[in-house]
């Protein structure tokens, strides 16, 4: 029997938006969900504990920074990510192959393997499909993401079509080079911004036997609607009884836009990053905690937020950020995370009551989002 299976509960009436529960071996993930990002083993400030309270079921880990430090291997000895971090919920590690591309440190990259310069010491690093699946083998995580070939936009067709291709052949590689049954493969679709490449990329991978698909290479400085267009365009190809996942995506209305093209999974380092940078997402839209009009504000940031962060005063939050207290960047973080898994809830909720349409509409009012 599988370790790993995805219940479709629910479609909404009127939009591609889906309702579902992804199950695997350290438990389930509601989806449409929010993973958090804890790209070194950590989510950047909090613990483990504090993320669990922010409501999510699932976090991320990253293959290429794990495996410069400290060492796969040193992961494996140390209890895998579940034994170092703690987590006792599923994990799901991407490849590498964004950061072969993310950190512009690329060398290299053939039919067989990206070769480029570790970003901490200089050294070169080869990363192959199979090596790419043996270090997230040993990371322990549930899912693995297959090695792929992000190419930077705007590119010529040509080059994306090469990348686009040799992202399907390293995939069945990484299917071939699996060895464990209680780790799930998802595949991941590029394509850049052309529907035609994006639905054939699409329709080989679910021809193969992954546990779930990814919407790759978008959020990489093209418009919001671009990736809009990719997304509507690429969900019908893929199977409807997998989960589907966009990678790196994105602010609040990304989410909901996504979810109503029939997206299940995200990950996204902005409640982290910008909750570090004293940004807050807050149901009327982003509130700069330094502004010196909060100096003596009373009140909480959200007042039916039940987070850490909202217990305290605006006016408390704003003078840690200005007095450089790391408690602020905690806050905010878990204020941030909180907010992701409050949207990614409230909208399970409106598909289950085919209302989501509507709930996106009174959504983007409060965020001040006229149109997009
Ligand atoms: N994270 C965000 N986008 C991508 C992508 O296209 N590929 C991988 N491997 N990770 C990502
Ligand atoms: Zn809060």
């Amino acid at each position: 029997m599988s370790h790993f299976s995805y219940e479709l509960l629910h479609r909404d009436a009127e939009t591609g938006a889906r309702r579902g529960v992804f199950s695997t071996p350290h438990g389930t993930v509601q989806t449409p969900g929010f993973m958090p990002v804890g790209t070194q083993g950590t989510v950047k400030g909090v613990t483990i504990d504090q993320v669990a309270a922010t409501g999510a079921e699932m976090i991320l880990g990253n293959t290429y920074h794990l495996a410069l430090r400290p060492g796969h291997e040193t992961v494996r000895r140390l209890g895998g990510l579940h034994g170092m971090t703690l987590w006792e919920g599923p994990i799901l590690t991407d490849s590498g192959g964004f950061q072969i591309f993310s950190l512009e440190s690329i060398r290299e990259i053939n039919e067989q393997q990206a070769t480029f310069r570790s970003h901490i010491d200089g050294s070169i690093v080869q990363l192959t499909p199979e090596h790419s699946i043996e270090i997230q083998e040993s990371l322990g995580s549930d899912v693995a993401m297959v090695l792929d070939h992000v190419v930077a936009l705007p590119a010529k067709r040509s080059e994306v079509v090469d990348a686009m291709e040799r992202s399907i052949r390293w995939a069945a590689r990484c299917l071939n080079a699996a060895t464990r049954d209680d780790q799930a493969r998802f595949a991941i679709v590029q394509g850049g911004l052309d529907a035609e490449l994006r639905i054939q990329c699409a329709s080989e991978l679910s021809s193969m036997n992954f546990e779930g698909f990814a919407v790759g290479g978008l959020s990489v400085g093209e418009a919001p609607s671009e990736m809009y267009r990719i997304t509507a365009a690429t969900c019908p190809h893929l199977p409807e009884h997998k989960p589907r996942y966009l990678m790196g995506v994105g602010r609040p209305i990304d989410l909901l836009e996504s979810v109503a093209r029939g997206i299940d999974l995200f990950d996204c380092v902005m409640p982290t990053r910008n909750g570090r940078n004293a940004m807050a997402f807050t149901d009327r839209g982003n509130v700069k905690i330094r502004n010196a009009k909060y100096r003596e504000e009373t009140r909480p940031l959200e007042d039916h937020c039940p987070c850490l962060a909202c217990r305290h005063s605006l006016g408390y939050l704003r003078h840690l950020f200005v007095a450089k207290e790391m408690l602020g960047p905690i806050l905010l973080t878990i204020h941030n995370l909180t907010y992701y898994q409050r949207v990614m809830s409230e909208a399970r909720q409106a598909i289950e009551n085919n209302t989501f349409a509507q709930y996106v509409i009174d959504k983007k009012a409060g965020w001040g989002i006229v149109d997009e």
